[in-house]
C-alpha cells in the first residue's frame, strides 16, 4: 500500500479553518457554540461528507464521521481531537488531530485500503474549558465520567446552561444518550502538537505518549470590604485584591516546592469588583489550574493551597471560598496502541520519543473506556495557547502519515 498525504490540501484546510474565528488573524478564538464554532462545525462536516464519510452528531455536538468497514459489527477504530480554541489561541491545537485524521483517512482511501473495522473520525465538543468552566465536556460525557444531569446545568458567564446553549445550536436528544456503549471502539488515537519543547529540543519529529498528567481546577471567590481609596486608612482595610495577590503567590509557591518539576500551577483569570482606580476591591475571583503526573502529589498541593487560603482569610479578615471544578486522575496510554504507533514509525524510518503529555486532551477521558494512543508532533519553541503557535507542514504531514499507517494496522 502506497500511503501519500496530500500536504497542500492539509495546509490549505488548516489555513481556511483558522479564518473561522472570532478574532482577527493570526489570532484564533473559537469558543464552543459561538457563531465561529458553529461555522467551523458546518465547514468540517462538509469536508467529511465530501470524503464519503457518514456523519452523525450526538446530543452535545460530538461529531462522528465514519468510514464503514467490511465488518459492520466490529468495534470501530477512532481518531480525532477538537476544533474549539481558547481566546487568543493559534491554529494547530486540536486542529492537527482533526484535519490530520481526515487527511489520514483520505490517504488510506486513495491507497485502495479497505478497512475491516470501521474507521471513525471524532471531533469532540468543548475540549477547552473557556465557556463552561471545565474542559473535555464531550469526552467526559462519552466516557460516562460526567453525569448528564451535572453537565446540562453547567453555566456560562451569562448564566446560560449547557443544555440551553446546545439546544439553541440545534442539538436535541438527551445528554444521557451521549455515553458510548461499552466496546464501541477497539482503539482510539489522537494526533496533537506537543505544546511543550521536548521534541524540538531533542530534534526528534514524533512523540508517543505513555501518560497524560492529572489536571485539577478551581474557582476562588474572595470577599473583603470595598470603600474609598482615599478615605479608608490602611489599618482598616480588608482589600480582596491584596488577599488574592497573596494567595496567587502561595499557589505558585505550593507548585514550586512540591518536590518535583512535574507539578505546575497557574492562575490565568482574575476578575476584580468594582474595578475602579479609586475604589478598594471588595470582591475578586481567580481561577486555579494545577497539574501533576502524580495524583497524590497534586492532591497535596491542592491541600497546601486550601491551608494558605485559610491563613490569608484569617489574617486579612476576608472570606475565601474555593469551588473545586474538576480533579481528574492521570491516564496511561495502552501498550498495544503504543506498540502499533512505534511499529508504524519504524516502518517509515522515523525516530520517536516516549513522552508525557503535560496538557490534557480528550484522550484522558477516552482512556477510561478504550485503549488509547497519542502521537505528538513538535511545535515551535513549545508555544501553544498563543497566536504564534506553529507546527511545520513537514511535521504535520509526518504525523498524519504515521496516523494513517497505524489506523490501517488496527483496522485491517
Ligand atoms: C488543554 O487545552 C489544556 O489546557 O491542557
Ligand atoms: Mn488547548
Ligand atoms: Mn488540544
Amino acid at each position: 500500500m502506497k500511503l501519500q498525504i496530500d500536504s497542500d490540501r492539509l495546509r490549505s484546510e488548516i489555513d481556511a479553518l483558522a479564518l473561522i474565528s472570532e478574532a482577527e488573524p493570526p489570532v484564533v478564538t473559537r469558543i464552543v457554540f459561538t457563531p465561529a464554532d458553529m461555522r467551523a462545525r458546518a465547514w468540517f462536516i462538509d469536508r467529511c461528507r465530501a470524503a464519503g464519510l457518514t456523519v452523525r452528531q450526538d446530543a452535545v455536538g460530538n461529531t462522528f464521521a465514519r468510514w464503514q468497514g467490511s465488518d459492520a459489527a466490529a468495534p470501530a477504530v477512532g481518531t480525532g481531537s477538537h476544533l474549539d480554541a481558547i481566546p487568543n489561541a493559534g491554529k494547530y491545537d486540536g486542529v492537527v488531530g482533526v484535519l490530520g485524521g481526515l487527511e489520514a483517512i483520505r490517504a488510506l482511501q486513495r491507497a485502495g485500503f479497505h478497512p475491516k473495522n470501521s474507521i471513525e473520525l471524532l471531533m469532540f465538543t468543548s475540549e477547552e474549558p473557556t465557556r463552561f468552566g471545565i474542559g473535555c465536556l464531550g469526552s467526559r460525557l462519552l466516557s460516562g465520567t460526567l453525569s448528564a444531569a451535572v453537565a446540562g446545568k453547567l453555566a456560562d458567564r451569562n448564566a446560560e446552561s449547557l443544555d440551553e446553549v446546545r439546544r439553541k445550536a440545534g442539538l436535541s436528544g438527551g445528554l444521557e444518550d451521549v455515553q458510548l456503549p461499552s466496546g464501541y471502539y477497539k482503539a482510539f488515537i489522537e494526533l496533537h502538537i506537543e505544546q511543550g519543547p521536548v521534541l524540538e529540543r531533542e530534534r526528534v519529529p514524533l512523540g508517543i505518549v505513555a501518560k497524560i498528567t492529572a489536571p485539577a481546577s478551581a474557582r476562588v471567590s474572595i470577599e473583603g470590604a470595598g470603600g474609598h481609596a482615599g478615605g479608608v486608612l490602611m489599618p482598616d482595610r480588608r482589600d480582596a485584591m491584596c488577599a488574592a495577590a497573596e494567595l496567587i503567590l502561595a499557589i505558585e509557591n505550593a507548585a514550586r516546592t512540591s518536590g518535583s518539576t512535574d507539578t505546575v500551577a497557574t492562575v490565568g483569570m482574575c476578575e476584580v469588583f468594582p474595578g475602579a482606580v479609586n475604589s478598594i476591591p471588595s470582591q475578586v475571583r481567580i481561577s486555579v489550574d494545577v497539574r501533576d503526573t502524580d495524583l497524590a502529589r497534586r492532591e497535596k498541593v491542592m491541600r497546601a493551597i486550601e491551608t494558605a487560603a485559610e491563613q490569608i482569610s484569617d489574617r486579612r479578615k476576608v472570606s475565601i471560598q474555593i469551588e473545586l471544578l474538576n480533579a481528574d486522575a492521570p491516564a496511561e496510554c495502552a501498550p498495544d496502541v503504543m506498540d502499533a504507533l512505534s511499529a508504524s514509525c519504524r516502518k517509515h524510518g522515523q525516530k520517536f520519543l516516549p513522552m508525557i503529555s503535560r496538557a490534557y486532551h480528550d484522550s484522558l477521558f477516552m482512556a477510561r473506556i478504550v485503549p488509547v494512543g497519542m502521537l505528538f508532533i513538535p511545535c515551535r519553541n513549545g508555544y501553544s495557547h498563543r497566536p504564534d503557535e506553529y507546527a511545520s507542514l513537514e511535521d504535520i504531514t509526518r504525523g498524519a502519515l504515521i496516523l494513517a499507517e497505524t489506523l490501517a494496522v488496527l483496522s485491517a
